[in-house]
């Protein structure tokens, strides 16, 4: 293949994928798109720039105008989560934690977190960024009725690990964490709270699942992309008042773990702020209603949709389980569930062990509510669900009927400029 067309191979491939979304229901829990004026921003002369240090205190000439975005985030985040403290420069959730871990921990300390096994984040776990900053891991019991930290167990054992930071938030991430009784025993063993609110940031912001920063969580960390609707980046967000504090943490994102930090993007999350500040609140009580709907629609076909007694979930996602522990049935699902238009991931359970052969799926409400799905489409996609993996329906059937489902709902909406949410495949 000659190098042009190996270029031309990669933007066919570009095309390929949008309109495979564009005709498909895109239902993993982390994804979402982008607004018109959001995608401007991150189309602009901004990709190319670089700016190292904070507002009026930079390494390189030519910042003023980004000086200005940067300044008017800051205000927005800090307003958005009603905080003391933003740093909008990170490039993504992993990343975010690396900076604030960086800050609040040294090599060799103890860090308290829940397990990937029980949803926690790769970035939580040796793997990743708290093997990479060197810390001691101990992880929480886990009640897996209520899917969330055994409060009495993992109170206890904050107490006797005495943790340097305790961290809290999960992958899977059905109910809002019992922080107050968690975070008063780290902080009687003088541990820093820290809160990895990646999933449920928009929840948060828009008023929706639980207020960390009020319940005990001295430092916020979390994603731009996936419940709050911006482009791919990060937050650190913090209620102290301490300065010292501040300083460490602007300096664990930069010079911690980013030298450029994506100026388009930060303009694009900057963007992002300032829609979800006039339309976040509404947005996030859709998604949390459609996913309940979900959850309810499933259970209604036949689906094992977990924790029905909680209510099935009150954030984004719904979690079903489709054979035995460590079957590989999650996986197979997924891929049916592909094959017939709806974009799903597998993910492990309780009590499965192999990442790669899970018995469950987790499902997400963030990118079908932003294109205008309400609660009774919810039922409509359920019943695509059960064709798919109930009925055995031929998939290429049930794919035309999905992409057809699909044509009412293309326009992105909860922003100034309401508009195709997967432009530029003609
Ligand atoms: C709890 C949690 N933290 C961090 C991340 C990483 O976020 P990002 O993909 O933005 O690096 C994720 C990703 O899904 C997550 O679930």
């Amino acid at each position: 293949m000659s190098n042009r067309q190996a270029a031309d191979s990669v933007m066919d491939a570009v095309i390929a994928s949008g309109i495979h979304y564009r005709d498909s229901l895109p239902m993993i829990a982390s994804e979402n798109i982008l607004s018109p004026m959001v995608r401007r921003a991150c189309n602009s002369d901004l990709h190319g720039r670089y700016a190292e240090g904070l507002p009026g205190k930079r390494y390189y000439q030519g910042c003023d105008d980004f000086d200005t975005i940067e300044e008017i985030g800051i205000a927005s985040a800090k307003r958005v989560f009603d905080c003391d403290f933003a740093n909008i420069q990170s490039t993504s959730g992993t990343n975010s934690n690396m900076g604030a871990l960086k800050a609040l921990a040294k090599p060799g300390d103890r860090i308290t977190a829940v397990s990937t096994a029980d949803g926690g984040h790769i970035s939580h776990a040796r793997m990743g960024a708290v093997g990479l900053r060197g810390l001691d891991l101990v992880t929480y019991p886990w009640d897996v009725e209520r899917m969330e930290p055994d409060v009495d167990a993992a109170a206890s054992l904050i107490r006797d690990t005495e943790p340097s930071v305790a961290l809290f938030g999960q992958s899977v991430f059905l109910f809002p964490t019992p922080m107050e009784e968690l975070a008063d025993a780290a902080h009687e063993v003088g541990a820093t709270v820290m809160y990895d609110g990646a999933h449920v940031l928009g929840l948060i912001g828009g008023g929706q699942f639980q207020d960390p920063l009020r319940e005990g969580a001295d430092v916020m960390t979390g994603s731009s992309h996936k419940t709050f609707p911006g482009p791919q980046g990060g937050f650190v967000l913090s209620d102290s008042t301490d300065e010292k504090l501040h300083r460490r943490l602007n300096s664990g994102i930069f010079p911690g773990v980013c030298s450029s930090y994506h100026l388009h993007h930060v303009a694009g999350k900057v963007v992002a702020l300032s829609e979800f500040e006039e339309f976040g609140n509404q947005y996030a009580s859709d998604i949390v209603s459609n996913a309940k709907a979900l959850g309810s629609a499933l259970s209604s076909e036949g689906f094992d949709v977990l924790a029905e007694e909680r209510g099935f979930t009150s954030s984004h996602q719904v979690v079903t389980r489709h054979g035995e522990i460590d079957s590989g049935a999650g996986r197979e699902a997924a891929a049916t569930l592909e094959s017939a238009g709806i974009v799903t991931n597998m993910n492990m359970l309780p009590g499965d062990t192999k990442a790669l052969a899970p018995s469950g799926l987790r499902l997400g409400t963030p990118e079908l509510t932003r294109v205008g799905m309400g609660p009774d489409d919810m039922q409509d996609v359920a019943r695509f669900f059960a064709r798919a993996l109930i009925e055995n329906e031929d998939t290429n059937s049930v794919k035309a009927d999905v992409a057809e489902f699909k044509g009412n709902f293309q326009d992105v909406q909860y922003c100034f400029e309401p508009g195709p949410a997967y432009p530029g495949l003609d």
